[in-house]
């Protein structure tokens, strides 16, 4: 009996302690990123927080964010965001003081995670918005942004399909990777070379590789 309920306990016990690890990082920093960390891990102890916020995720989002500041500068006033899950590299530009933004569109196809997205990103306010839709149906000629991000190409069919979407001289930054051993990932490239070829960008400002344990992360910056 006892050794039937001692792996749960366990469980719980973690749960408490990441709980108790973020806030008490958060409140050490000062972050409000860290902040919603916590209270992701409070509100939704289901959540794959651990996994969005590794430190691999988080060294493929800071690299994304330098190379975007120095390509582009810090000042946006629409950020469309796909594919963006719960929202962590949008709170990793919210926080950063070199950007000045005037609201981030955080969106994902998954309903399970806008509500996720919306309280890690709760310190931001209006200047963060969660909704769920699929990257293919999204009014881009409404929606008028001034950087498309997706960092999630190697898990959609047909990229030059989606970016054919978005008006002509937008900018964007595109993510994919070589790591096909994924489930997920229904669309990876084998090299740089063979992503800039995929994408066809009007321009490329950046263009780089971030390599990793397992695989290899691409990056384009430029202009559809
Ligand atoms: C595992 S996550 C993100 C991985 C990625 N390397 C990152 O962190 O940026 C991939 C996300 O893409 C979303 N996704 C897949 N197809 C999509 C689509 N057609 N429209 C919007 N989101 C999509 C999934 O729901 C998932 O949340």
């Amino acid at each position: 009996m006892q050794e039937a309920t001692r792996p749960a306990e366990a469980e719980q016990d973690w749960h408490a302690d990441a709980f108790d690890l973020a806030r008490g990082v958060a409140a050490y920093t000062g972050s409000p990123l860290l902040k919603g960390v916590a209270r992701v891990i409070g509100r939704y102890p289901q959540a794959a927080i651990a996994n969005a916020f590794n430190h691999k995720q988080v060294a493929c989002k800071t690299w994304a964010r330098d190379r975007l500041f120095e390509c582009a500068g810090g000042a946006f006033g629409r950020i469309c965001i796909v594919g963006g899950w719960y929202g962590v590299l949008a709170g990793m530009l919210l926080e950063d003081h070199r950007f000045t933004i005037g609201q981030i569109e955080n969106s994902d196809i998954d309903p399970d995670v806008a509500a996720i997205a919306q309280t890690l990103n709760e310190a931001f306010g209006d200047r963060f918005r969660a909704l769920t839709a699929d990257m293919y149906r999204l009014d881009y000629m409404r929606l008028r942004p001034d950087l498309v991000i997706n960092t999630s190409c190697e898990h959609i069919p047909d990229l030059r399909a989606w970016l054919s979407l978005i008006p002509s001289g937008t900018r964007v930054l595109l993510q994919s990777n070589d790591y096909f051993a994924h489930p997920t990932h229904v669309a990876c490239v084998n090299s740089l070379a063979e992503f800039e070829k995929l994408a066809r960008l009007s321009r490329v400002d950046f263009a780089g590789e971030l390599p990793q344990k397992k695989y290899t992360r691409f990056m384009l910056i430029g202009r559809v």
